[in-house]
């Protein structure tokens, strides 16, 4: 499973970059947004500075909600770095500007996806990555890991390359029950990342073999 870590702040990102375990970043327009990274220079080079630090894969979100402003914005942002994945929003015009992506060989991340045939058609379009958000699902009541398991099962039948992109990771068993049903990538916090290492049996474990090893040191 790969491990992307769902931010636009430097410092986690390296601080999870040294962990030794990133694959790589997803950013998107809110996230920019909390780093206060304004104006279009400014947005392009944080997308590059991001690309510097990680060796994987940078998804850098359109803001074009139109077939011609995603192609253009796309290409620009796809020009940036050779780790830029393209993040395009699942809506027609997105679908579209998913396939020109595809036939042009630029990797994307089809985003907003809530619904099984959202991800389908992402997948007929060729997009590198579908991204279910599944935190946002439970939030509404809605099961956001039955999605995970449908879009699995349908892209096993088929055996479409497209790679589920577990996205809106809340907490730890999030991302342990997405490696269960299999999705290929997931993204999240640091925090949650950092909580699947927590387990107090090893802390008090660690406490008493620290204390042991005094007695021969
Ligand atoms: C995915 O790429 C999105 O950036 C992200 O996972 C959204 O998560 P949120 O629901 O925590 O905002």
């Amino acid at each position: 499973m790969k491990f992307f870590i769902d931010t636009a702040n430097l410092a986690q990102i390296k601080e999870a970059q040294e962990l030794g375990i990133l694959d790589g970043v997803t950013t998107n327009p809110s996230l920019m947004a909390k780093e206060g990274i304004k104006g279009k220079g400014p947005v392009l080079k944080h997308y590059v500075d991001i690309c510097n630090i990680v060796d994987g894969d940078v998804s850098a979100e359109v803001i074009s909600t139109d077939y011609e402003g995603m192609v253009k914005e796309g290409e620009e942002l796809a020009a940036l770095h050779d780790q830029i994945v393209v993040k395009i929003p699942m809506i027609k015009e997105g679908i579209k500007a998913i396939k020109y992506f595809s036939n042009k060989g630029i990797r994307t991340n089809c985003t907003l996806v809530f619904s099984a045939g959202q991800a389908l058609l992402a997948a007929k379009a060729g997009a590198t990555y579908v991204s279910p958000f599944i935190g946002r699902l439970d939030d509404v009541s809605t099961d956001g890991l039955a999605l995970i398991e449908d879009i699995r099962l349908i892209f096993d039948n088929y055996g479409y390359e497209t790679e589920i992109l577990a996205a809106s990771i809340r907490h730890p068993m999030h991302i342990i029950e997405c490696a269960k049903i299999g999705a290929d990538v997931m993204t999240g916090p640091l925090s949650a990342i950092i909580a699947l290492a927590k387990h107090p049996l090893t802390d008090t474990g660690l406490a008493t073999f620290l204390e042991d090893a005094k007695k021969f040191a």
